[in-house]
This record gives structure tokens, sequence and C-alpha cells, in this order.
């Protein structure tokens, strides 16, 4: 796949500066807050992966990234995020390129209830991106990427919604990846998966990772350890969820700092 042109356009510091900086994030739904002053940074081109209980507003942080949150009623956030540089809380920030450099993946596959075609042309004709023979060439290239070409090119114009669940998570995957987004969002992507399914996914993030930065919540402490460069755990705290500490995965896996780090990453609770 050709470089992405858009790491060049938004990288303003050093190689390792932050690509996602989060300061003192507080998030409220209504006037109950789920989430308390959250400070973590996500260096770019490295998996950071996110592990706490149910609850503790995992989904929420991800949301908040891209600004999902502006979208759900009653969600007030404060403090700092910048992205590539950028505070994108700011008044007249652009959103809609935002969102175009920051793919997400949910916990459940949603497709479009369209063809497995048009679930990839569509966004691109929603962006004004080439013609249809570029287009075509693009979607080729996401499936390969992806690893789906084979299995799906001679039913591109099927449902999408009758593909597997795991080729549906691939098709998802490769939706969010088409307009070459920066930095790659994933919530539980693979929660709902078999386990080969699941593998196959967890190849594709680490093949990904070579070209974005990415932040994968996740419950499963093995795939955790497979895949984290760098490791965030959250707890509660008087009833919102806390950054208890983050850093270098092997480090918080062998030489955790905190005694609640350890015995969650031991499985000794949650
Ligand atoms: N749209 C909403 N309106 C009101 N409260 C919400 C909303 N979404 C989430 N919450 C609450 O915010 C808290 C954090 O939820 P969030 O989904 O971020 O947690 P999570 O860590 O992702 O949990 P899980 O591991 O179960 O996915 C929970 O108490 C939840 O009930
Ligand atoms: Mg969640």
């Amino acid at each position: 796949m050709s470089p992405n042109p858009n790491h060049q356009k938004f990288t303003i510091t050093g190689d390792d500066a932050p690509v996602i900086d989060i300061r003192d994030l507080t998030a409220r739904y209504g006037g109950r807050t789920v989430l308390r002053q959250v400070s973590l940074q996500v260096r770019p081109l490295r998996i950071l992966t996110i592990v706490g209980p149910s609850g503790c507003g995992k989904s929420t942080l991800l949301a908040s990234i891209n600004r999902l949150t502006d979208l759900i009623p009653d969600c007030h956030i404060t403090g700092e995020i910048r992205v590539e540089g950028q505070p994108i809380f700011q008044r007249g920030y652009d959103v809609r390129s935002l969102r175009r450099r920051i793919g997400w993946i949910a916990q459940r596959p949603t497709p479009f209830p369209l063809s497995i075609w048009e679930n990839l042309e569509l966004p691109m004709r929603d962006h004004g991106l080439g013609d249809r023979r570029q287009r075509q060439q693009r979607i080729e290239q996401v499936l390969h990427r992806v690893g789906l070409w084979e299995e799906i090119r001679h039913r591109l114009h099927a449902a999408a919604t009758e593909l597997s669940g795991g080729q549906q998570q691939r098709l998802c995957i490769a939706r969010a990846i088409l307009l070459q987004p920066t930095i790659l969002l994933l919530d539980e992507p693979c929660s709902h998966l078999d386990p080969l399914s699941a593998q196959r996914i967890e190849l594709l993030i680490k093949e990904l990772r070579q070209s974005m930065t990415i932040v994968l919540v996740t419950h499963h402490l093995a795939q955790a350890r497979r895949l984290a460069d760098d490791l965030a755990f959250f707890w509660w705290r008087d009833g919102a969820g806390e950054l208890v500490e983050w850093g270098a995965a092997k480090e918080l896996f062998t030489q955790p700092q905190h005694r609640l780090t350890d015995a969650y990453l031991s499985g000794d609770l949650g």
C-alpha cells in the first residue's frame, strides 16, 4: 500500500510527539461523572491497549477522541484532547476532517444494510474521492489488505449482512481504512467472534500498526499481551472510571507500579 499522505500533513512536531494527547479529561452523562481526570498519550505507530472492568468508561474515552460524544445527548466532556497537535474541542475545529483521519470500529460489526460494494463505495463518494475506476481500485486494494478479496470477490453485490460475523468485522475495518486514516480506534473488535476470526483480526491489527496509530479496547488480557505496545489500566473510584497507570505494556505486565494493576493483570480481579 502507498505511504499514507495524511501522516505528512498533520505531523507538526518531532517523530515521537504524541499523536493523541489527552489532558484532564472528565466525562459526564447528565450529572453523573463516569470518567475522571484522565491524562494519557498515544505515541505514533504504536498500539495502545486499554483494559479495565465493564462500565469504567473505556468506550466513552474512545468516543471522545473522534468527538462521537458530541452525538450523545447529555454527554458533557471537559479537559483537552489534542490530535496530531490540534486541540479538538476548540471552537471552529473541523470535526469532519477529524473523523476522516480517525477510523472507528465498534464491538459488533456495523455494516450498512447495503451491498458489500456499496458499503465501501458510499464513503468515498461522500468524500468526493476519485472516479468510478479509482474507487474500484481502492476497494480492491482495501479488501486485499483485510484478507477478504479472495473470499468475496465473486459476490461483491451481495448484502453485507449475508457475510459471517468475522467477515463483517473485516469489512468494517476495510471501510474504516478506506480514507487512509492515521488513527484507528477499536472498541473490543473481537468480542463477538470465534477464535479463528479473532486471530485473523489480531494479525490484521498488527499489520495496520505499520501505517496507523491504534487504540484498542479489550477485555481479553491474553489479547492485550499479544498486541499492546503500551497499556492503560482503568478502575473505578467513587463511582467513576479513573486511569490507574499506563506505560510500556511489558513493564506493566512485569513490574506494575500499583497493586490493583498487578491484581487485574494477573487475573485476580475483575
Ligand atoms: N449514552 C449514555 N447515557 C448515559 N450513560 C451512559 C451512556 N453511555 C455510557 N453510559 C454510562 O457510562 C459509564 C461508562 O460506560 P462505557 O460504555 O464508557 O464503559 P466501558 O468501560 O466501555 O464498559 P464495557 O466494558 O462494558 O463496554 C457506564 O456507567 C454507562 O452506564
Ligand atoms: Mg465499552
